[in-house]
């Protein structure tokens, strides 16, 4: 089923025109055909335009002008050239300057119907950035959250409430899931946000030197102590304290921090003198703190202590429809700062990121797309610049649709489905190598592309280095 979409058509050769509306009008489009440059610039003015097919040689305004009329004026229509045969500088110089595409006469009815197919899926993805954009736009108050499912709404709630007081928060989720970036929402949108906020990784420094960190110490207190040093809790006085990775604290610390927060004082290490201090505590963790209970590895006492307001981040998998918005956004975050922006994915990409498991979660993401950025080549994210795992989830899944396990149930197949299910079991095989796969069908590469393109299958690039070429 084709969506009907708003197109311009601009040629001074009336034949040319008239082919190309007929053409597009029996696709199921609605089109406008204009025989000058001013006359669809004017029309464009009024809006509402999906794609432009604009010939690039006509009278006083030409083609060239016409792209950045409508570049200027409607920055998410897709205008593709028209050009006379053998005359690609022409074309080459539009795509330089914006164009998504070029069509050669004379026209053939499939190149037609291939490009504006085309141009129009690049013309969702223009406008689904530029909604995804102003959604975010809305969402100023916490720039950098994003999500919407019904499972972040829920975060964003208790963060809300929790944001005006002081009582300990615990944020538990799977690592990546974004606790660091809640616990700075927190404190951002309470009152201490212009005191510091101070993250502690409990993790990362053995037992004695997170104790001298987090608490001080005087001068002489251990050899190498040659002064006084102000501990963390000093430091984060009226602000916020983000101890991360709370479960790989020490059985000695556990205690030292149990006092600390229940006399809301610090001692300084081989100090006499307790001072007063002010700090609110967010600790996270991706361990089951309940269990290290359990085992006798972390101190009930102060697991309670911590768990005031317990917030549990959901995993990527849980709330897959945040996915495209979270793409979206880290695509926009790549684009800062590259003159290689890419500004959407295909329809299959996003179908691939979706399915995904996502055991590392939101950072995996981020770094998924940040090396598909890296990698491609054109304006979106085409579903060879993911990595293999994520391009396999797509094999993988029509197998487990399309079993190929039990003969008997081959006499109740289509020979459309009997050619898929060939075609899967060849490509897995040859490890998808498209050369050896070809031969063994005893077909050509293209017609294998194209059956690939027909069931929607990837073919991934692995075997490329190893293909031989093919005779000429
Ligand atoms: N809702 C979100 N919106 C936008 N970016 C997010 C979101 N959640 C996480 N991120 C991003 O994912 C990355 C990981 O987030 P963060 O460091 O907060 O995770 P974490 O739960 O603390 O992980 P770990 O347990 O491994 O420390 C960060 O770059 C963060 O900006
Ligand atoms: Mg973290």
């Amino acid at each position: 089923m084709i969506q009907p979409a708003m197109i311009l058509v601009a040629d001074d050769d009336a034949v040319a025109r008239e082919l190309l509306a007929e053409a597009l009008r029996k696709e199921g489009h609605h089109v406008e055909a204009f025989s000058s440059g001013e006359a669809i610039i004017a029309r464009g003015r009024q809006g509402l335009v999906d794609l432009v097919l604009t010939d690039i040689r006509m009278g006083a305004v030409d083609g060239l002008t016409v792209l950045r009329e409508f570049k200027r004026t409607n920055p998410n229509t897709v205008v593709v050239v028209l050009t006379a045969f053998g005359s690609l500088e022409g074309a080459i110089e539009a795509i330089k300057q914006g164009a998504y595409d070029y069509l050669a006469k004379p026209f053939k009815k499939e190149d037609i119907k291939l490009v504006v197919k085309r141009g129009l899926d690049h013309c969702r993805l223009l406008r689904e950035n530029a909604r995804f954009r102003q959604e975010l736009k809305s969402k100023e108050e916490w720039p950098s959250l994003v999500g919407s499912s019904p499972a972040m709404l829920e975060v964003y709630k208790l963060v809300a409430r929790v944001a005006n007081g002081r009582s300990t928060v615990l944020l538990q989720g799977e690592s990546g899931t974004g606790k660091e970036l809640i616990a700075r929402a927190i404190h951002t949108n309470g009152p201490r946000r212009d005191k510091p906020f101070i993250p502690v990784n409990c993790g990362a420094l053995p037992d004695t030197l997170l104790e001298s960190e987090m608490f001080g110490y005087e001068k002489g207190a251990f050899t190498g102590a040659v002064g006084t040093k102000m501990g963390l809790f000093e430091s984060a006085n009226e602000g916020t304290l983000f101890l991360d990775e709370i479960g790989e604290l020490g059985q000695g610390l556990q205690v030292k921090l149990l006092r600390v927060m229940q006399d809301q004082e610090v001692r300084r290490v081989g100090g006499t003198t307790s001072t007063r201090v002010d700090v609110r505590i967010i600790a996270a963790t991706n361990r089951d703190l309940e269990q290290l209970v359990k085992e006798g590895k972390f101190r009930n006492d102060l697991f309670y202590r911590l768990k005031v307001v317990p917030i549990t981040l959901p995993s990527l998998a849980e709330r897959r429809e945040d996915i495209p918005m979270l793409v979206h956004h880290f695509l926009q975050k790549c684009a800062a700062g590259t003159e290689h922006a890419v500004c959407g994915v295909l329809p299959e990409t996003m179908a691939l990121l979706t399915d995904y498991r996502w055991p590392g979660n939101v950072r995996e993401l981020e770094n998924v797309i940040e090396r598909a950025v890296s990698l491609s080549h054109g304006p979106v994210l085409t579903p060879e610049d993911l990595p293999k795992v994520i391009r396999q989830g797509a094999l993988t899944e029509t197998e487990t649709r399309y079993p190929l396990t039990n003969p008997h149930d081959e006499v109740s197949l289509t020979l459309e489905e009997v050619e898929k299910r060939h075609l899967i079991r060849v490509l897995k095989e040859t490890n998808r190598n498209k050369v050896k796969a070809a031969k063994i069908l005893g077909i050509d590469r293209r017609t294998l592309y194209r059956m690939a393109e027909r069931f929607g299958l990837d073919l991934g690039e692995e075997a490329e280095g190893t293909e031989e070429k093919e005779p000429t």
